[in-house]
């Protein structure tokens, strides 16, 4: 009785604000059941160890600890794997503060970051403050090119150029996260590059199925085997050859430990 009760009232409520809908289709359970029905359950990916992929030990010069960004080790990950590329050029979607972009720029040739302009910005409805913000850490650096547009309309083909390595870190919903794929792997990748994709997971042990439809979705079927989670980060990568990784039984029990120093200075 109780749920009819409460089916009633949820239909009442829907139809005076049919807006609610969002809330059932940007809902976990909304894209699980996604997931099962298109991706043959797929649910999770393998798991690479990240000891695979960063330099051990390797430091962070330039972190803020504030909102919006990228774990440390998602941007340990982005560097090691830049400094493991000879004269690797870098393209990034979604710079906000510049975090990411500023820590690779330390070990890659060339940084290219994209994001929204101002006037996008300020078109949402979003403060003048918060689009005053973006790039604040990074504008000044000589080998970053900070260039503005919208995934969904932006020409990457005008670029004329491959990266090897690329970050997608811009809109996480579902349409945003396979358009920015689809348009990564028409426009900038060569044969051997790299793709990260940020907020594959939500904290290193849970997957967010939104995300993870999109990321399967944009990507060609043929290169869905070289996809992996890397451990102890929020991080999906594309990498061209095959790495070892298992698949990961949520919730982990620790096999390895991190040491943090941590060191402020004003800026
Ligand atoms: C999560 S933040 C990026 C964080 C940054 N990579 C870091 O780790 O320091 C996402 C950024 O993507 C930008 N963005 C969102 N949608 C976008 C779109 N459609 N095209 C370009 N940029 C977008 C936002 O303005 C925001 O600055």
């Amino acid at each position: 009785m109780n749920k009819i009760r409460k089916l009633i009232g949820g239909l009442g409520l829907l139809f005076k604000n049919p807006s609610l809908i969002n809330l059932i289709t940007d809902s976990e359970f909304y894209w699980k059941n996604y997931l099962n029905k298109y991706q043959n359950n797929l649910l999770q990916l393998q798991t690479v160890d990240i000891s695979k992929l960063i330099e051990n030990p390797s430091e962070l010069n330039h972190y803020a600890f504030l909102g919006g960004g990228s774990l440390p080790t998602d941007i340990i990950l982005l560097k090691s794997l830049s400094k493991k590329i000879p004269k690797c050029s870098y393209f990034e979607i979604g710079t906000w503060r510049g975090e990411s972009v500023i820590n690779v720029s330390e070990t890659a040739k060339e940084c290219f970051t994209l994001n929204l302009s101002e006037e996008d910005i300020l078109a949402e409805g979003l403060p003048q403050k918060y689009a005053d913000l973006h790039g604040i850490l990074s504008k000044e650096r000589k080998n970053i090119t900070h260039l503005f547009g919208n995934t969904l309309t932006y020409d990457f083909g005008a670029l004329g150029k491959k990266f090897d390595l690329i970050f997608i870190d811009g809109n996480h919903k579902y349409e945003f996260v396979k358009n920015d794929t689809e348009k990564v792997f028409s426009h900038l990748v060569h044969k051997e590059s790299v793709v990260v994709w940020h907020d594959y997971a939500s904290n290193p042990e849970k997957v967010r199925f939104d995300v993870l439809a999109g990321i399967l979705d944009g990507l060609p079927k043929e290169k869905h085997a070289n996809l992996y989670h890397v451990s102890n980060s929020l991080c999906a990568i594309y990498y061209p050859e095959e790495l070892e990784s298992k698949s990961i039984d949520f919730p982990i029990q620790p096999n390895k430990l991190f040491t943090v120093k941590i060191q402020a200075k004003e800026i």
